[in-house]
């Protein structure tokens, strides 16, 4: 099936990098054409170009896009999309002044998700986080990676994990799973670390491995949380496996976590709300991914993530939703957007960038997704003719996104 769309009054965020992804200067750079059309074959796109050198190859379909504006979808490269509940209760404790550590001290957090989640059966966690992923992608994400984290033992984990494959096979957005080893300790294991982290890398890794059910691994790097040799034990043991790693770093304090992150070889480093310039350092010239979360901060009222200060540095920078029950409960990508603009000072370009093409590398999807290019996926937003693409992050709150293509094909929620 052949379909051209037509009479599009700018075409946005077209081109290649030849690494895949932006890094530094190149992020300000989002091409666009105006008044142009866009050819596709079945989900992908074939080819683009100007009303004024029509295509005039034979079609099946032809749309008119009566002027509007077409960007790539969101790819949303850090989610917790799959858990059992809300944690809206927290919200008061906050507002009481308690803070996340707090919290999570108390009976909040990540142990008070994985009591749901366990009591909670694989089909229920199922059709929730499906409901849940169909109204992301009906504001626009068209590729988004879904850890694991709050199963906290060998059944709930691979639970979680299986709800990640069922969610690949039954949605048209791009899923990447994430085995999520290390979050929190749970309970039963308080005061012997040691042994659930051997229990997680030594034993549950190699059965979700075997059972491909993950594309990459992630550790919750933070005080009180787990520490450098954690996460060394565990990323050693996944590269021999060959799974990459996205890790949890710098949330509340710095200690090296990004520089041991960067020298095993993770594809991102995700958070970074608090970073020293040994930090940046290790970062600079390295193949990792910096990738920070707007909504996190936004919610906690923590600092937002030096991002203008890591992109002028020359680094690769991704924005993503962090979409979870207790530090970020929004998975809306066009307030993303806007946060990274309004709040970390980023050019509308950067922003768009770093939610599109950076997003996709930051998933290794970067062949697949990401931006308008040949023999990438059709996965398309619509706007009206906006004033201008500052007036995407400026307007925030306002949906302006009015249509999402995914696959080539109109998505809607229902
Ligand atoms: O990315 N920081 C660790 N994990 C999540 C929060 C998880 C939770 O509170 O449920 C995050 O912020
Ligand atoms: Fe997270």
């Amino acid at each position: 099936m052949r379909k051209r769309i037509e009479n599009i009054g700018q075409l946005w965020g077209i081109g290649q990098p030849a690494s895949g992804r932006l890094s530094g200067a190149e992020m300000q750079a989002f091409s666009s054409i105006k008044n142009a059309w866009l050819l596709m074959e079945s989900d992908r796109i074939v080819s683009y170009g100007s009303m004024k050198a029509p295509d005039e190859s034979a079609v099946d379909e032809v749309f008119d896009a009566a002027g509007e504006w077409v960007f790539p979808a969101f790819c949303d490269s850090h989610t917790h999309l799959v858990h059992a509940a809300s944690r809206d209760q927290e919200l008061l404790m906050k507002l009481q002044g308690l803070d996340y550590e707090t919290i999570a001290a108390r009976g909040g957090g990540i142990l008070n998700s994985a009591k749901r989640l366990a009591e909670m059966s694989e089909d229920e966690l199922f059709q929730l986080s499906l409901a849940r992923l169909r109204a992301m992608a009906a504001m626009g994400v068209g590729a988004v990676e879904i850890k694991s984290g709050y199963g906290l033992d060998p059944q709930n984990e691979l639970k979680m994990l299986r709800v990640v494959a069922r969610l690949k096979q039954a949605s048209p957005v791009l899923i990447r799973a994430t085995f999520l080893a290390l979050h929190a300790l749970p309970l039963a294991f308080q005061g012997r670390k040691q042994a659930f982290v051997d229990l997680m890398v030594k034993e549950v890794l190699p059965q979700v491995a075997q059972q491909g059910l993950a594309d990459f691994v992630d550790v919750f790097c933070e005080r009180n949380y787990f520490d450098l040799d954690d996460m060394r034990l565990l990323l050693t043991e996944a590269n021999r496996l060959g799974l990459p790693a996205k890790v949890h770093v710098n949330q509340f304090s710095s200690f090296g976590a990004v520089k041991t992150a960067v020298e095993l070889g993770a594809i991102s480093v995700d958070h970074l709300e608090v970073m020293e310039v040994s930090d940046f350092e290790a970062i600079k010239n390295s193949n990792t991914m910096a990738t920070v979360l707007p909504g996190c901060s936004l919610y906690l009222g923590i600092p937002f993530a030096p991002a203008r200060q890591l992109v002028d540095a020359g680094v690769a920078l991704a924005v993503a939703s962090d979409f979870n029950p207790g530090s970020a409960p929004s998975y809306n990508p066009e307030l993303n957007l806007s946060l990274a603009v309004l709040k970390s000072r980023l050019l509308p370009e950067e922003a768009w960038n770093a939610l599109t093409i950076n997003g996709a590398a930051a998933m290794q999807l970067e062949q697949e997704v990401g931006s308008i290019w040949p023999q990438k996926k059709a996965n398309l937003l619509f706007t009206r003719a906006l004033p201008s693409l500052t007036y995407m992050p400026y307007a925030f709150g306002e949906r302006k996104i009015k249509a999402v293509w995914l696959n080539g094909q109109p998505y809607s929620e229902l």
